[in-house]
């Protein structure tokens, strides 16, 4: 568990020195939901471990509490919900970013010390119905308090989200129902205080791991998994109805309430899970879904008890949607599977389905990002010949990264000795894909470059053919000058990117000083290249995909372990790229690089090398020697459609995939 240093700018507002009184713990069990699974955590793993192959990363995608993803914790996770209450949660639980557990603690303490005698959002609105008045000043003065420290940056966002969570936990315990907000017991005693205790996350985090917010039909398009799980609602409460106070507290919009239980307006919160929708909602999730096993819970109270409890999806339904994805076993509590045919599924109240997926086609996306040599075009040839299961690619000489974006994989290691390069794809994930089109189109605004999608070509003055170079040298320079002295942060990779879209053939070339250095081009940020963009960034925010830069020969050859693929795509020896000039790649780096694959094939792990044999006249015998003892496939393409630089498009090069699997 990532604990940052203890930060020092923490200073309490409320009072100097809380009195020493030992703090209450708590863990994501400790929380009251409908319809969670944490009793059923051994019948999940147990499920898991059994009958699925090797899982390193979990979705829990109506994770509600975030219980099954805990049970998951250490593999690479993703939990979504569309109650923000329960997303805030699964940040405090989940996020892999640092916090200062010191910090907590002693906000923690000073929360519960506090004495608050004015009144707020929430003593003005929910003074003894769910909590005591003075419980909910309490709340609202410590909500208020949280956001106020997030505004001034003493806290980050996982800290606000811890802190939030022990707020949510708290009010819980005491809250005046008997376990949602539906309603309040009329005239009870307020017996217990609010009291915070100190959340402590699951031990191990992945650092991969994301949390969202939204609703899951719309997610599953953009995320994969090995493993996903579903657990919708099932019948026709509506969770943002039985939880709508602590939502309340949690977004802390502070809203008109309305009716004895004060709930706000809940129109964009309500599932299509709970209503006539469902069945349709469940085909069009599953249809989407890009995972190697999914698991559903889904508990079978069809037309066996009152009208609100029973099931919105029936069996049938479920059966036919599921087979369509892939093979289905049906387990009961008892753990025992049995095949979907028989018809007694419906005898037990807990059932996991567990589906196999067929594998997926997924659609080949392009890079944005016009490397030379890219290897877009051979894509259909090279990806059939790569082995079935990868946990792990590493893509070693990335590029523009066109291979890496399109493999199945578990997880996958872009590297490229590149730093601005590898800059850029961090910046691309980090940021996501509409801060990124903002950015690009603040800068495309500043500089006043052209704007053709929009625009047309007629209204620069100029046709297609000609393209748009005489209307953006000008800002492309300045913006080329601005960038090669801007400090490095996301305005800068941003900078880099948009100058790539509007440079010759998209290239990106950096002179000896650093300063990159390519003239301006015929294209600018057409719907085309947004499109790629979009569909990269996208893909990149749903998988597990990390950048590293490191020169070749620092690859730890010990690190890839079982079912790992390092694919080698490095400058060709005997045909001429930017990357070639300067001396860049040489006869020593291809022997270095040679060497690194007999490395690995001494330890069994997986290589694919591309590379091209011969190509006008010239062959490269130091690769087609070493190649002799691996399977070497030849592919079919002239590399000349790829690069510039070769004037003789007729030539054809032996372009290749050396292989030791
Ligand atoms: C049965 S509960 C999940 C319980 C969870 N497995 C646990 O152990 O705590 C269903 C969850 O789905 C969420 N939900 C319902 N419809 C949704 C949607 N369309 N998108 C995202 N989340 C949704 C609800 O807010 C609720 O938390």
């Amino acid at each position: 568990m990532p604990v940052a240093e203890e930060a020092n700018v923490y200073a309490p507002t409320m009072r100097e020195a809380a009195p020493e009184k030992p703090l209450k713990t708590t863990y994501i069990n400790n929380r009251r939901y409908l319809g969670n699974k944490y009793k059923l955590l051994p019948f999940i793993t147990e499920t898991v471990a059994e009958n699925c192959g090797r899982v390193t990363s979990v979705a829990d995608i109506f994770a509600g509490t975030g219980a099954v993803a805990s049970a998951f914790a250490g593999k690479r996770l993703i939990t979504n919900d569309h109650l923000y209450s329960n997303y805030i949660c699964h940040l405090a639980w989940f996020s892999p970013q640092a916090y200062s557990q010191a910090k907590i603690k002693r906000l923690i303490a000073d929360y519960n010390t506090a004495a608050v005698t004015t009144d707020n959002y929430m003593s003005e609105n929910f003074a003894d119905t769910f909590f005591s008045r003075a419980d909910c000043r309490k709340i609202g003065f410590v909500r208020e308090d949280i956001e106020l420290r997030r505004s001034r940056d003493e806290i980050n966002e996982r800290e606000r989200a811890l802190l939030i969570t022990s707020l949510l936990y708290a009010a819980d315990k005491i809250a005046n129902t008997c376990g949602h907000y539906d309603a309040f017991r009329q005239g009870a005693e307020f017996g217990r205080q609010l009291e915070l205790s100190v959340p402590l996350p699951p031990e191990g985090l992945n650092s991969g791991n994301v949390c969202c917010n939204e609703d899951t039909n719309a997610l599953v398009k953009r995320i994969s998994a090995d493993l996903i799980y579903i657990d919708p609602p099932y019948n026709s409460r509506q969770y943002c109805d039985a939880y709508h106070l602590l939502e309340n507290i949690a977004r802390w919009e502070k809203p008109a309430v309305r009716g004895t239980a004060g709930k706000p307006d809940r129109t964009a919160l309500k599932s299509d899970y709970c209503t006539n929708k469902a069945a349709a909602a469940f085909a069009d999730l599953i249809r989407n879904i890009n995972a190697r096993y999914i698991l559903l819970s889904y508990n079978n109270m069809a037309q066996k008890g009152n009208d609100r409890s029973n099931a919105k999806i029936s069996d049938e339904d479920i059966m036919r949607v599921l087979s369509d994805k892939g093979d289905v076993r049906v387990f009961t509590q008892d753990y025992k599977p049995f095949s979907a045919g028989k018809s007694d599924i419906d005898k037990h109240e807990e059932r996991l389905f567990l589906c196999v997926c067929k594998p997926k086609e997924r659609e080949i996306i392009r890079s944005p990002l016009n490397y030379t040599g890219g290897k877009f075009k051979l894509l259909p040839q090279i990806l059939p010949h790569f082995p079935e299961r990868i946990d792990t690619f590493v893509d070693l000489f990335c590029g523009g990264g066109n291979v890496g974006i399109n493999v199945n994989a578990g997880r996958v290691v872009f590297n490229d000795n590149n730093p601005q390069l590898i800059r850029l794809y961090n910046a691309f994930r980090d940021l996501g894909g509409k801060r990124v089109l903002s950015m690009i189109d603040e800068t495309i605004t500043k500089y006043g470059l052209s704007r053709s999608a929009e625009h047309g070509y007629d209204f620069y003055g100029c046709k297609s053919s000609a393209g748009l170079c005489d209307c953006n040298r000008e800002p492309f320079l300045k913006l080329r000058a601005d960038f090669n002295v801007e400090n490095e942060g996301p305005v800068r990779r941003i900078m880099l990117y948009t100058l790539i879209v509007y440079a010759f053939n998209n290239q990106i070339r950096f002179n000896n000083k650093g300063e990159f250095n390519s003239p301006v081009g015929k294209r600018d940020f057409n719907n085309r290249m947004k499109a790629k963009l979009t569909a990269f960034i996208d893909r990149l925010s749903g998988g597990d995909y990390r950048f590293t830069c490191h020169d070749f020969r620092e690859f730890d050859t010990t690190a890839p372990a079982e079912n790992s693929l390092v694919y080698c795509d490095p400058p060709y020896l005997i045909t001429c790229a930017t990357y070639n000039e300067q001396g860049g790649w040489n006869e020593q780096s291809e022997r270095d690089l040679l060497a690194l694959l007999d490395a690995l094939n001494e330890r069994r792990i997986r290589f694919a090398l591309s590379n091209v044999l011969t190509s006008k006249g010239r062959t490269n015998t130091v690769l087609a020697e070493w190649a002799d003892k691996y399977r070497v496939i030849h592919l079919n393409h002239s590399y000349g459609n790829s690069n510039y630089h070769t004037k003789d498009k007729s030539d054809s090069a032996d372009e290749i995939l050396v292989v030791n699997y």
